[in-house]
């Protein structure tokens, strides 16, 4: 019985220690007021969004939740204004699985907000589907909706800088690999669904990499993110099998949303990164991405296509 209850103890101390070195992760320390800023949070209402609109709608920023329901934007609206005392928080409606949608909030924002300041493409899905334009959910939403998002605000980003874009990808672009020929594979299974979500992580790689390629001198920046593995509604659509066998790793391993947001939040206020625009961060550090995630050719031809796609060109 009491070599029981050491090795518990034990085991509960060994926890707490492994929790807090490494797996809880840095916090910004940042006091950066954003009075006067304009910030988008895509996907705001719940997960990472929604703590990271939080974060800066206290630092002072309007903060505009772009949301594809109402019905879950609306009581996280609230919420954000109880909770950080500031009435400029609203809601807009964005269905990134649609690129009509996105343009017509982009549209509709250009008109009525002047300023924009900090762009987080934050929303993500890991389900499967397709998006209303026939693109599989991961790659339509992750990637495609925000790069359209992003080029049809990004003159008002110039025109507001020194301004910033982070974009969160996730450690799972470890696994992806483009491959140009086969962009939109149908997903069946969970398999297929973390296969996409990780190209689809990738992608946000390379495209905040060649972004800041293409914004170089005009004070814009952007950075990619992973934020750890954070106990949130991400894999919400996934089956009941696989949900099982998640349970007990997300309720000893994962990071709360509110300590997982520390670096998309780090991202979008420290001041002094701007020598790491196009870098890949973790835990508020900057840190080296593998081979396939550092190729500009493959940055600039991932960014032609996605062109092509979105229907920015005609070539
Ligand atoms: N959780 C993790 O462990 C983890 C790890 C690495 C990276 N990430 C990344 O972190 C980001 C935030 O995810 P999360 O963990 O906070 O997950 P979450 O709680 O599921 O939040 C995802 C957000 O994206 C929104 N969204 C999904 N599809 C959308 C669409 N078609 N149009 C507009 N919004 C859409 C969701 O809206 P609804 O509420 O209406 O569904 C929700 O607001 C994602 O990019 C994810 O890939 C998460």
């Amino acid at each position: 019985m009491v070599t029981w209850m050491v090795g518990s103890a034990l085991a509960v101390a060994v926890y707490i220690v492994t929790y807090y070195s490494l797996l809880k992760g840095t916090s910004c320390r940042s006091d950066t007021s954003l009075k006067g800023k304009t910030a988008i949070v895509t996907g705001g209402n719940t997960g990472l969004g929604k703590v990271t609109a939080l974060d800066l709608a206290r630092r002072g920023a309007r903060v505009i939740l772009a949301c594809r329901s109402k019905e879950r934007a609306e009581p996280a609206v609230f919420d954000i204004r109880k909770r950080s005392n500031s009435n400029q928080v609203i809601f807009m409606h964005l269905n990134l699985a649609c690129l009509k949608s996105v343009r017509t909030f982009a549209e509709t924002f250009l008109k009525s907000e002047p300023r924009l300041h900090l762009l987080i493409n934050n929303a993500g899905t890991g389900s499967n589907g397709q998006t209303a334009d026939g693109f599989n959910l991961a790659w339509g939403v992750n990637h495609l909706g925000h790069f359209l998002l992003t080029n049809l605000l990004l003159d008002r980003l110039k025109q507001c800088a020194p301004s910033r874009i982070v974009v969160v990808s996730s450690v799972a672009y470890c696994l992806g690999k483009v491959d140009f020929n086969h962009l939109n594979a149908p997903g069946e299974n969970s398999i297929s669904a973390i296969w996409n979500y990780s190209i689809s992580k990738l992608c946000n790689i390379l495209f905040a990499r060649e972004l800041a390629n293409r914004l170089e001198g005009t004070n814009v920046t952007s950075y990619s993110v992973h934020p750890g593995f954070v106990n949130t509604e991400i894999f919400r659509d996934f089956s009941v099998f696989f949900k099982f066998l998640l349970f007990p790793i997300a309720l000893l391993f994962s990071k709360t949303p509110s300590d997982g947001a520390q670096t998309i939040i780090y991202c979008a206020v420290q001041e002094g990164i701007e020598k790491f625009s196009g870098r890949y961060f973790v835990d508020c550090k900057v840190r080296k991405v593998f081979p396939h995630a550092r190729d500009d050719g493959m940055a600039r031809k991932l960014w032609d296509v996605s062109e092509r796609m979105a229907g920015l060109c005609n070539h």
